[in-house]
This record gives structure tokens, sequence and C-alpha cells, in this order.
């Protein structure tokens, strides 16, 4: 049996030195939801929210991040305006990442967290590592935007049969109305408009 060291006079049996690199089972598996908890709605409920909810977290995650790499690599005379519209729509994704993952995590689920966890989930299409044109930018983020206000709009109108009204209030009032204003700023830099010279109406346009 070994023997118990007694410590120095003086001394408490507490240590100052920091217990690293320390490994334990997860407390609760990706997939689950706790039993119970006090918020009126039921395990199965919770479970097909949370699931839904995790689609749209890495759906949203991908967005988030391709606003960044645009921010970063967006070039050409409207770069200025690009590069500041493009941080402030990822701030934007930002806050609505943390809202659906804690919403999550409050039904008594587990959120996704990591980049490759988010890579194996999403349903947007990768882009290059490379640069692409202000419009191929512009394509794939509107793209990427209507995935996600389907996924919105399916997944509020289920929230709402099932009486899931705190999903359901999320999705739409956050979720789903910062993307539709989001693709509408992006959109109106899709319009074919001059900038400097205005088309002439054409001469026989007009004379009948
Ligand atoms: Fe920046």
């Amino acid at each position: 049996m070994a023997k118990k060291r007694i410590p120095p006079k003086g001394t408490s049996a507490l240590n100052a030195q920091p217990r690293l690199h320390q490994h334990a089972h997860e407390i609760q598996r990706y997939g689950t939801v706790n039993h119970a908890l006090p918020l009126e709605l039921e395990e199965p409920v919770r479970l097909e929210m949370t699931e839904q909810l995790n689609q749209l977290l890495a759906d949203t995650m991908t967005l988030r991040d391709l606003y960044k790499k645009s921010h970063w690599q967006v070039a050409g005379p409207t770069f200025y305006q690009l590069h500041l519209l493009f941080d402030k729509h990822y701030d934007e994704q930002v806050e609505l990442v943390d809202s659906i993952a804690e919403r999550i995590q409050l039904l008594g689920g587990v959120s996704l967290a990591m980049a490759a966890d988010v890579a194996e989930t999403t349903r947007i299409e990768r882009p290059p590592r490379g640069r692409e044109e202000v419009p191929v930018q512009l394509s794939r983020l509107l793209d990427a935007h209507q995935l996600i206000i389907g996924e919105c709009r399916t997944l509020a109108r289920r929230a709402s049969e099932i009486a899931d009204d705190g999903t359901n209030d999320l999705v739409v009032s956050e979720v789903l109305r910062t993307n539709e204003l989001q693709v509408w700023f992006l959109s109106e830099h899709l319009v074919d408009v001059p900038l400097v010279k205005a088309k002439e109406p054409s001469l026989t346009a007009g004379a009948a």
C-alpha cells in the first residue's frame, strides 16, 4: 500500500500546479437532447428541432465564412464599398450563429461548433481557395442565402406545427429577416445600370 504523503507543517494539501492534458468521456453525445427540462416541450419535439437547427447552423457558419473570404479577396473598382459591406454582413451572420447555437443548447441539444464538422454538414457548395470576380462572389453569396432562406421557411412552419414558438420566432424574426435584407443589398449590385453615362433612348423607340 502506498504511503500517504503528509504535507509539511504550515502548508495545505492544496497545490497551485495546474492539472494539464486531461481527458475524459463526453458528458453528452452529439445528436441527443437532455431527457427532461422545464420548458413544456416534449423530448421528441426538442430532438427534431435541434437536428434541423444544427443544419441551419452549419449553413449559417458557412455563409459567415464565405462573407469573410469575400471581404478579403474582393477586387476591382467597387473594392472599398464591397469590402465594407461584406464585413457588415459577416458581423450580422456572426450574431445569427450565436443565436442558433444557443437555441440548440437551451433546447437540451448539442450544437455543432468546429469547422471540420461544419464542412461535413453544410449544403452550401464549397468555393475554390483562390480569388473570384465580383459577380461570381455575389452569385455564390446569393445562392447560399437562397438555400438558407428555404430552410428557414420550412423550419419555421414545422416549429409552428409542433408548438415550438421560440424556434419559430428566432427563425422568422432573426434568421429569415436578416437573410432577406442581405439578399436585397447584394442583388442590387447585380443590376446592370450605367455608372457615368445614361443610356440614350433609341431613336426608333417612341417614334410610332
Ligand atoms: Fe477586415
